[in-house]
């Protein structure tokens, strides 16, 4: 088995990033695993070079400290040939209707100027990114699993018409946390790219000010204290992150408190200490540069020769290469 998954440096890493998939990469990670910053996938919006380059360094490190095996990380753009050369095969297997379909295209091309054809093109190249290095299963939260379910379609489609190259890779979403939502309107989910923070915890936030964000999360003008997530979204929210957290249940958690202020001292306490070994380890890694530069050249070297025969084998059966 392969699992593989990225995060994109959009912004800054949050605790839905965290709970609903890094801490699980790290956790369950095997030998075989791969995962990665998605910096080119960070392109299909409007976007600042500098930033980016930053960002993808940051989250390198994150992923680092949260305890995923150093040789196992790396920067897509490290692959961008192989990955161009692969993204190209897989949208002349794909077609336009399919990719349009794409929820999460929908909605980000939504409050857009001029959408970016890579905007529309962008799951094809996470297909690439899966298939290109035969992964098996995709661990993601919720709003990935679409496009985990056209990296399938497209990997079924190009055997079937080409020859057996790829293998069918499935998404694994997590049980808990898969969905964090923001603090200041849980109708929304938390996102690295929301304008103004206080609805998103980052994972390098420091302790105070993760307690801040919490004590003035939103919660529902309702006095019981009960797990129901459409008539209560915030205390919903507020008990799966501690959820996440703790690993109890969020309907056994809504009974152990009487007050929404006590509720919130718990989630806040309990993500702190969730995210204080990581801060330290990635704020050490950042102070590093040789360190992380090692890990990123180790990394690329790794994910690189492992795609080289799937690459070549798929150029040979599309008839070109
Ligand atoms: P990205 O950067 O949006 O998110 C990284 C991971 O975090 C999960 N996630 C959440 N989980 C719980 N609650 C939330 N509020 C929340 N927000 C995000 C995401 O589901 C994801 O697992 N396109 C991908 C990155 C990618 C990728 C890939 C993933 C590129 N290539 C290949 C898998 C395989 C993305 O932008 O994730």
């Amino acid at each position: 088995m392969t699992r593989l998954s990225a995060i994109t440096p959009s912004g800054h890493a949050h605790i839905g990033n965290h709970l609903g998939a890094i801490r699980r990469w790290a956790r369950e990670g095997g030998p075989g695993d791969l995962y990665f910053v998605s910096d080119l996938h960070a392109m299909t919006v409007s976007y600042n070079p500098t930033r980016l380059r930053k960002l993808s360094r940051e989250l390198l490190a994150v992923l680092v400290a949260a305890g995923i095996a150093p040789d196992r990380v790396f920067v897509q753009s490290d692959l961008v040939r192989e990955l161009g050369a692969l993204s190209w095969l897989l949208e002349c297997a794909c077609s336009f209707g399919e990719a349009s379909r794409m929820t999460q295209f929908k909605q980000k091309a939504e409050g857009q100027g001029v959408v970016r054809l890579g905007l529309l093109t962008y799951p094809v190249l996470m297909a690439a990114d899966i298939l290109l290095q035969r992964a098996t299963e995709v661990p993601v939260g919720h709003d990935q699993t679409q496009h985990v379910e056209l990296a399938r379609s497209l990997a079924r489609r190009f055997n079937s018409t080409y020859g057996e190259v790829f293998a069918v890779p499935r998404a694994v979403v997590a049980p808990m946390a898969s969905r964090v939502m923001d603090l200041s309107d849980p109708s929304r989910k938390m996102s690295k790219s929301t304008q103004g923070a206080a609805g998103t915890v980052f994972v390098l936030d420091d302790p105070d000010l993760v307690r801040r964000k919490i004590r003035s999360a939103v919660t529902d003008g309702d006095a019981r204290l009960e797990y129901r997530v459409a008539e209560q979204p915030g205390l919903a929210n507020l008990l799966e992150i501690l959820a996440g957290c703790t690993g109890k249940s969020p309907v056994e958690l809504a009974e152990s408190f009487d007050s929404y202020g006590a509720v919130k001292e718990a989630v806040a306490e309990a993500l702190i200490e969730e995210l204080r070994p990581l801060r330290a380890r990635a704020l050490s890694l950042l102070a590093d540069p040789a360190e992380l530069d090692a890990v990123r050249a180790a990394g690329a070297a790794l994910a690189r020769s492992r795609s080289e025969h799937t690459l070549a084998s798929a150029l040979r059966m599309a008839g070109v290469g």
